[in-house]
C-alpha cells in the first residue's frame, strides 16, 4: 500500500486567534473522520505559532506533525533575524525548506538551501525539499521532494495531474529512497485525482489548508483510497 504525506503550508497568514480557531474546528472535523494509517499529516505554520500549536497537538493528541516553513542557514551567532535549527527543537518534525516563495522574493540559493537542508537534517529533522521541476538540484539530505510548478501554485488551476506524474516520476527515478509529493492549487476536489497518480505519494497545499473543513475534507477523500 502507498504512504501518503499531506502538508498543510499556512504561509504568512493567520493571527493566533485564527490559529486557535483552526486547531479546535480541525479537532472536532478530524473526530467524525477515521484517519488512515497510510497517511501522515503536517502542518507547517509559521515560527510565533509553533509553541501554541505544539501544545495543542501534544494535549489534544492530534495526529498531526508539525513544521516550519523555513529556517536559518546558519547555527547560533550573530545573525540578526534569523531563527535556527536548535530553536525549534523540541517543537517541530519538519522543515520545509526552498519553497518557490522564499526563492522569489528573498533570493535564496541553491548553496544557502543546501546549508539549511544538512543543519535541518542533522538536527534530525525530516526535510521536504521544493523545486519546481527536474532541472532543480536536490540536496541528499532531503527526505521528500516536493514538485511545485510556479505557475499551479496559488492560481486555482493545478498542472494536469498525469502531466506532474511524470514530472514526479522523473524526480523518482533520479533521487531514488525520496518520497515525491505535487503542490499546486490542490484542494479537496482534486487531491485524490493527484495520489491517484503512480507517482505522486504526497500533496502541498496552501490556499486550501487554510479553512480547517476543507483540509479535513482532502484528509476524508484520502482515507477512501484503497492503495
Ligand atoms: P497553493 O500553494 O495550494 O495555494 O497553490 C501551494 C504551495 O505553495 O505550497
Amino acid at each position: 500500500m502507498k504512504h501518503y504525506l499531506l502538508v498543510a503550508n499556512w504561509k504568512s497568514n493567520k493571527t493566533a486567534e485564527e490559529v486557535k480557531e483552526w486547531l479546535t474546528e480541525f479537532k472536532s472535523s478530524l473526530s467524525a473522520i477515521p484517519v488512515p494509517e497510510h497517511l501522515t499529516i503536517v502542518l507547517c505554520a509559521a515560527f510565533p505559532f509553533l509553541p501554541m500549536i505544539r501544545e495543542y497537538i501534544d494535549r489534544e493528541r492530534l495526529p498531526l506533525l508539525l513544521g516550519a516553513q523555513n529556517v536559518s542557514p546558519f547555527g547560533k551567532g550573530a545573525y540578526t533575524g534569523e531563527v535556527n535549527i536548535e530553536m525549534v527543537k523540541g517543537l517541530i518534525n519538519v522543515v520545509l525548506i526552498g519553497h518557490s516563495e522564499r526563492r522569489k522574493y528573498f533570493g535564496e540559493k541553491e548553496q544557502e538551501l543546501l546549508q539549511k537542508s544538512v543543519l535541518s537534517h542533522e538536527a534530525g529533522f525530516s526535510v521536504i525539499y521544493c523545486v519546481a521541476g527536474v532541472r532543480d538540484p536536490v540536496p541528499d539530505s532531503a527526505d521528500y521532494i516536493a514538485y511545485e510548478p510556479v505557475s499551479a501554485i496559488g492560481s486555482g488551476t493545478g498542472e494536469d495531474p498525469k502531466e506532474a506524474n511524470a514530472v514526479c516520476a522523473k524526480l523518482s527515478e533520479d533521487h531514488a529512497g525520496k518520497t515525491v509529493c505535487y503542490g499546486g492549487s490542490v484542494d479537496e476536489k482534486n487531491c485524490t485525482e493527484y495520489l491517484n497518480q503512480p507517482s505522486i505519494n504526497g500533496l502541498l497545499v496552501g490556499g486550501a489548508s487554510l479553512d480547517a473543513k476543507r483540509f479535513c475534507q482532502m484528509i476524508q477523500a484520502i482515507s477512501s483510497l484503497t492503495y
